[in-house]
């Protein structure tokens, strides 16, 4: 008998899952970028780690946010640009850093840098503008200098610089967290900021650029503070000609879970921690709907991910990869899916050995997390569309708290030409489960059907490193077809994803 029966309502569509849900966040904080994506070993091209450079190809990585969080509020770009030798060492208000460990910044990696790794993996760049204590003239002077063609000094300077056309960055960030790290602001008061910042660096850019820009706007997880931001952002005389395309809510959990001594009832926890992603996601779009109804504005999680106590500022907020990690990025990547009509893109914190990195290194090797299978794995969801799915699936309450309950089997479907991609997670780290997938509409007779499995011969909280990395690759799935149902056996604490075509 199965545990968990899954049904696939393959014509109910959803929307297009984004591409760019799939993407990620570095930040200039611990061994993220210095050490992580840069070295200053003149033998790897331009200063780029190249074995981190392949991973990060091999994952067709679609965004990725740079250069914070925090540090992005205290960052002034014109530090970061011209020749290395010349540039300003300065603080680093929020993070040590590097390899001397220290609250400052060398600059060394700026945003030609970031932008030229951008382009050597493919990748479009999301850049977080500085309104914490920058200027508007400063945003604005940043996206010309990225982005213009024209007889400027500004883009003369990014010609200097070794970049002869315009970058054409997309996503612009204007904040981060500007109701706590990014300026301490009411919803009214940074909507005032937005208003300022949007007017210089948004709504002329169809003169000057031959490409759209989108702005991104920072909000909270909670309903009231998007609400208030948004009747302020109404009072715009553009109405809803003003620039604000994306509104961003960060979601970090497991903080209350050290990894190395937890049980399993805090593995339980956290994963229900983990799954009230959904809560947030409806509330920034319910505030949308209910505020904003003539506007188009997508919804980004822009920082989301795992933060045990064991991430301190001390360490460069590092801690272990698990599979426990990981088995909680597929129960989320599963939430995006469902909500794919609303999110536009989402970024994972922090690329690579901060949080919950999906790349870890040390001075010779880099490697992937647990967390790096579930993207590889989850792969093929991305540009799909997004289909309705029903879990029927046991469930388990908390030992500390009867109101909440842990749904130990979860799934997301996605439909694209002929195949149907269907992901389910056994998210009960005690015992494995049998599960049914029903897909509506199919014809499993001719069809070809392929499984993978991930963690099968893991314990949870086993952490990887540089020896056992490659244990926690994918294997084959043993998936059985009864009339219009695939049957397979999922051990605890596995992620799977089964392909129909
Ligand atoms: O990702 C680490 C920090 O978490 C970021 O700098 C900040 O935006 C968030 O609070």
């Amino acid at each position: 008998m199965a545990n968990a029966r899954i049904t696939v309502h393959t014509a109910a569509d959803i929307d297009r899952i984004a591409p760019e849900v799939h993407g990620h966040f570095s930040e200039h904080l611990g061994r993220c970028v210095y050490e992580g994506l840069w070295t200053s070993d003149s033998s790897e091209e331009n200063g780029f780690r190249e074995d981190v450079v392949e991973l990060l190809s091999d994952l067709e990585i679609p965004v990725l946010r740079w250069p914070g969080g925090c540090f992005a509020d205290d960052y002034h770009w014109e530090d970061g640009v011209g020749p290395q030798e010349e540039r300003p060492r300065r603080r680093n208000l929020f993070w040590a850093q590097g390899p001397e460990d220290l609250p400052e910044e060398s600059n060394a990696f700026g945003t030609d840098e970031f932008l030229q790794l951008c382009e050597r993996i493919d990748t479009e760049p999301y850049l977080a503008a500085n309104v914490g204590s920058g200027t508007p003239q400063e945003a604005a002077n940043w996206v010309e200098y990225c982005n213009y063609d024209g007889d400027t000094e500004l883009a003369d300077r990014r010609r200097d610089n070794g970049h002869e056309e315009p970058y054409g960055v997309k996503y612009w960030g204007l904040g981060n967290e500007n109701w706590g790290c990014g300026g301490q602001m009411s919803p009214e008061q940074y909507a005032r900021e937005y208003r300022r910042y949007a007017t210089y660096v948004g709504t002329q850019s169809n003169l000057m650029f031959d490409h759209d820009i989108e702005l991104i706007a920072c909000g909270f997880e909670g309903h009231e503070w998007n609400r208030r931001f948004l009747e302020e952002i109404n009072q715009s005389r553009w109405g809803v000609e003003f620039p604000l395309d994306h509104l961003t809510l960060h979601h970090y959990y497991g903080r209350g879970m050290n990894v190395d001594e937890a049980d399993e009832d805090q593995y339980d926890r956290m994963l229900v921690e983990a799954l009230e992603m959904e809560r947030h996601i409806e509330r920034m779009a319910g505030a949308i709907n209910a505020v904003a109804t003539t506007r188009d504005i997508g919804v980004i999680i822009d920082e989301w991910g795992t933060w045990h106590p064991e991430a301190t500022a001390d360490n460069g907020l590092e801690q272990p990869g698990t599979v426990l990690d990981a088995l909680s990025a597929a129960a989320v990547l599963d939430v995006f899916n469902h909500h794919s009509d609303v999110l536009t893109m989402t970024n994972i914190a922090q690329t690579v050995n901060v949080l919950q990195c999906l790349i870890e290194t040390d001075e010779d090797e880099a490697w992937a997390r647990p967390t790096y299978r579930v993207f590889d794995l989850y792969a093929p969801h991305k540009g799909s569309e997004a289909v309705q799915t029903s879990v029927d699936t046991p469930t388990r309450e908390l030992d500390d708290d009867e109101d909440s309950e842990l749904p130990l089997v979860g799934a997301s479907a996605s439909v694209d030409d002929d195949e149907t991609y269907v992901t389910v997670t056994n998210l009960d780290c005690r015992e494995e489960k049998t599960i049914e997938v029903a897909l509506e509409g199919v014809d499993l007779d001719s069809a070809t059907i392929e499984g993978e499995l991930l963690f099968a011969d893991q314990e949870p909280d086993l952490e990887v490193d540089a020896d056992n990395a490659d244990e926690f690759a994918a294997e084959e799935l043993d998936v059985s077809v009864d009339s219009d149902t695939l049957i397979a056996e999922l051990p605890a604490s596995t992620v799977a994803g089964i392909s129909i075509q």
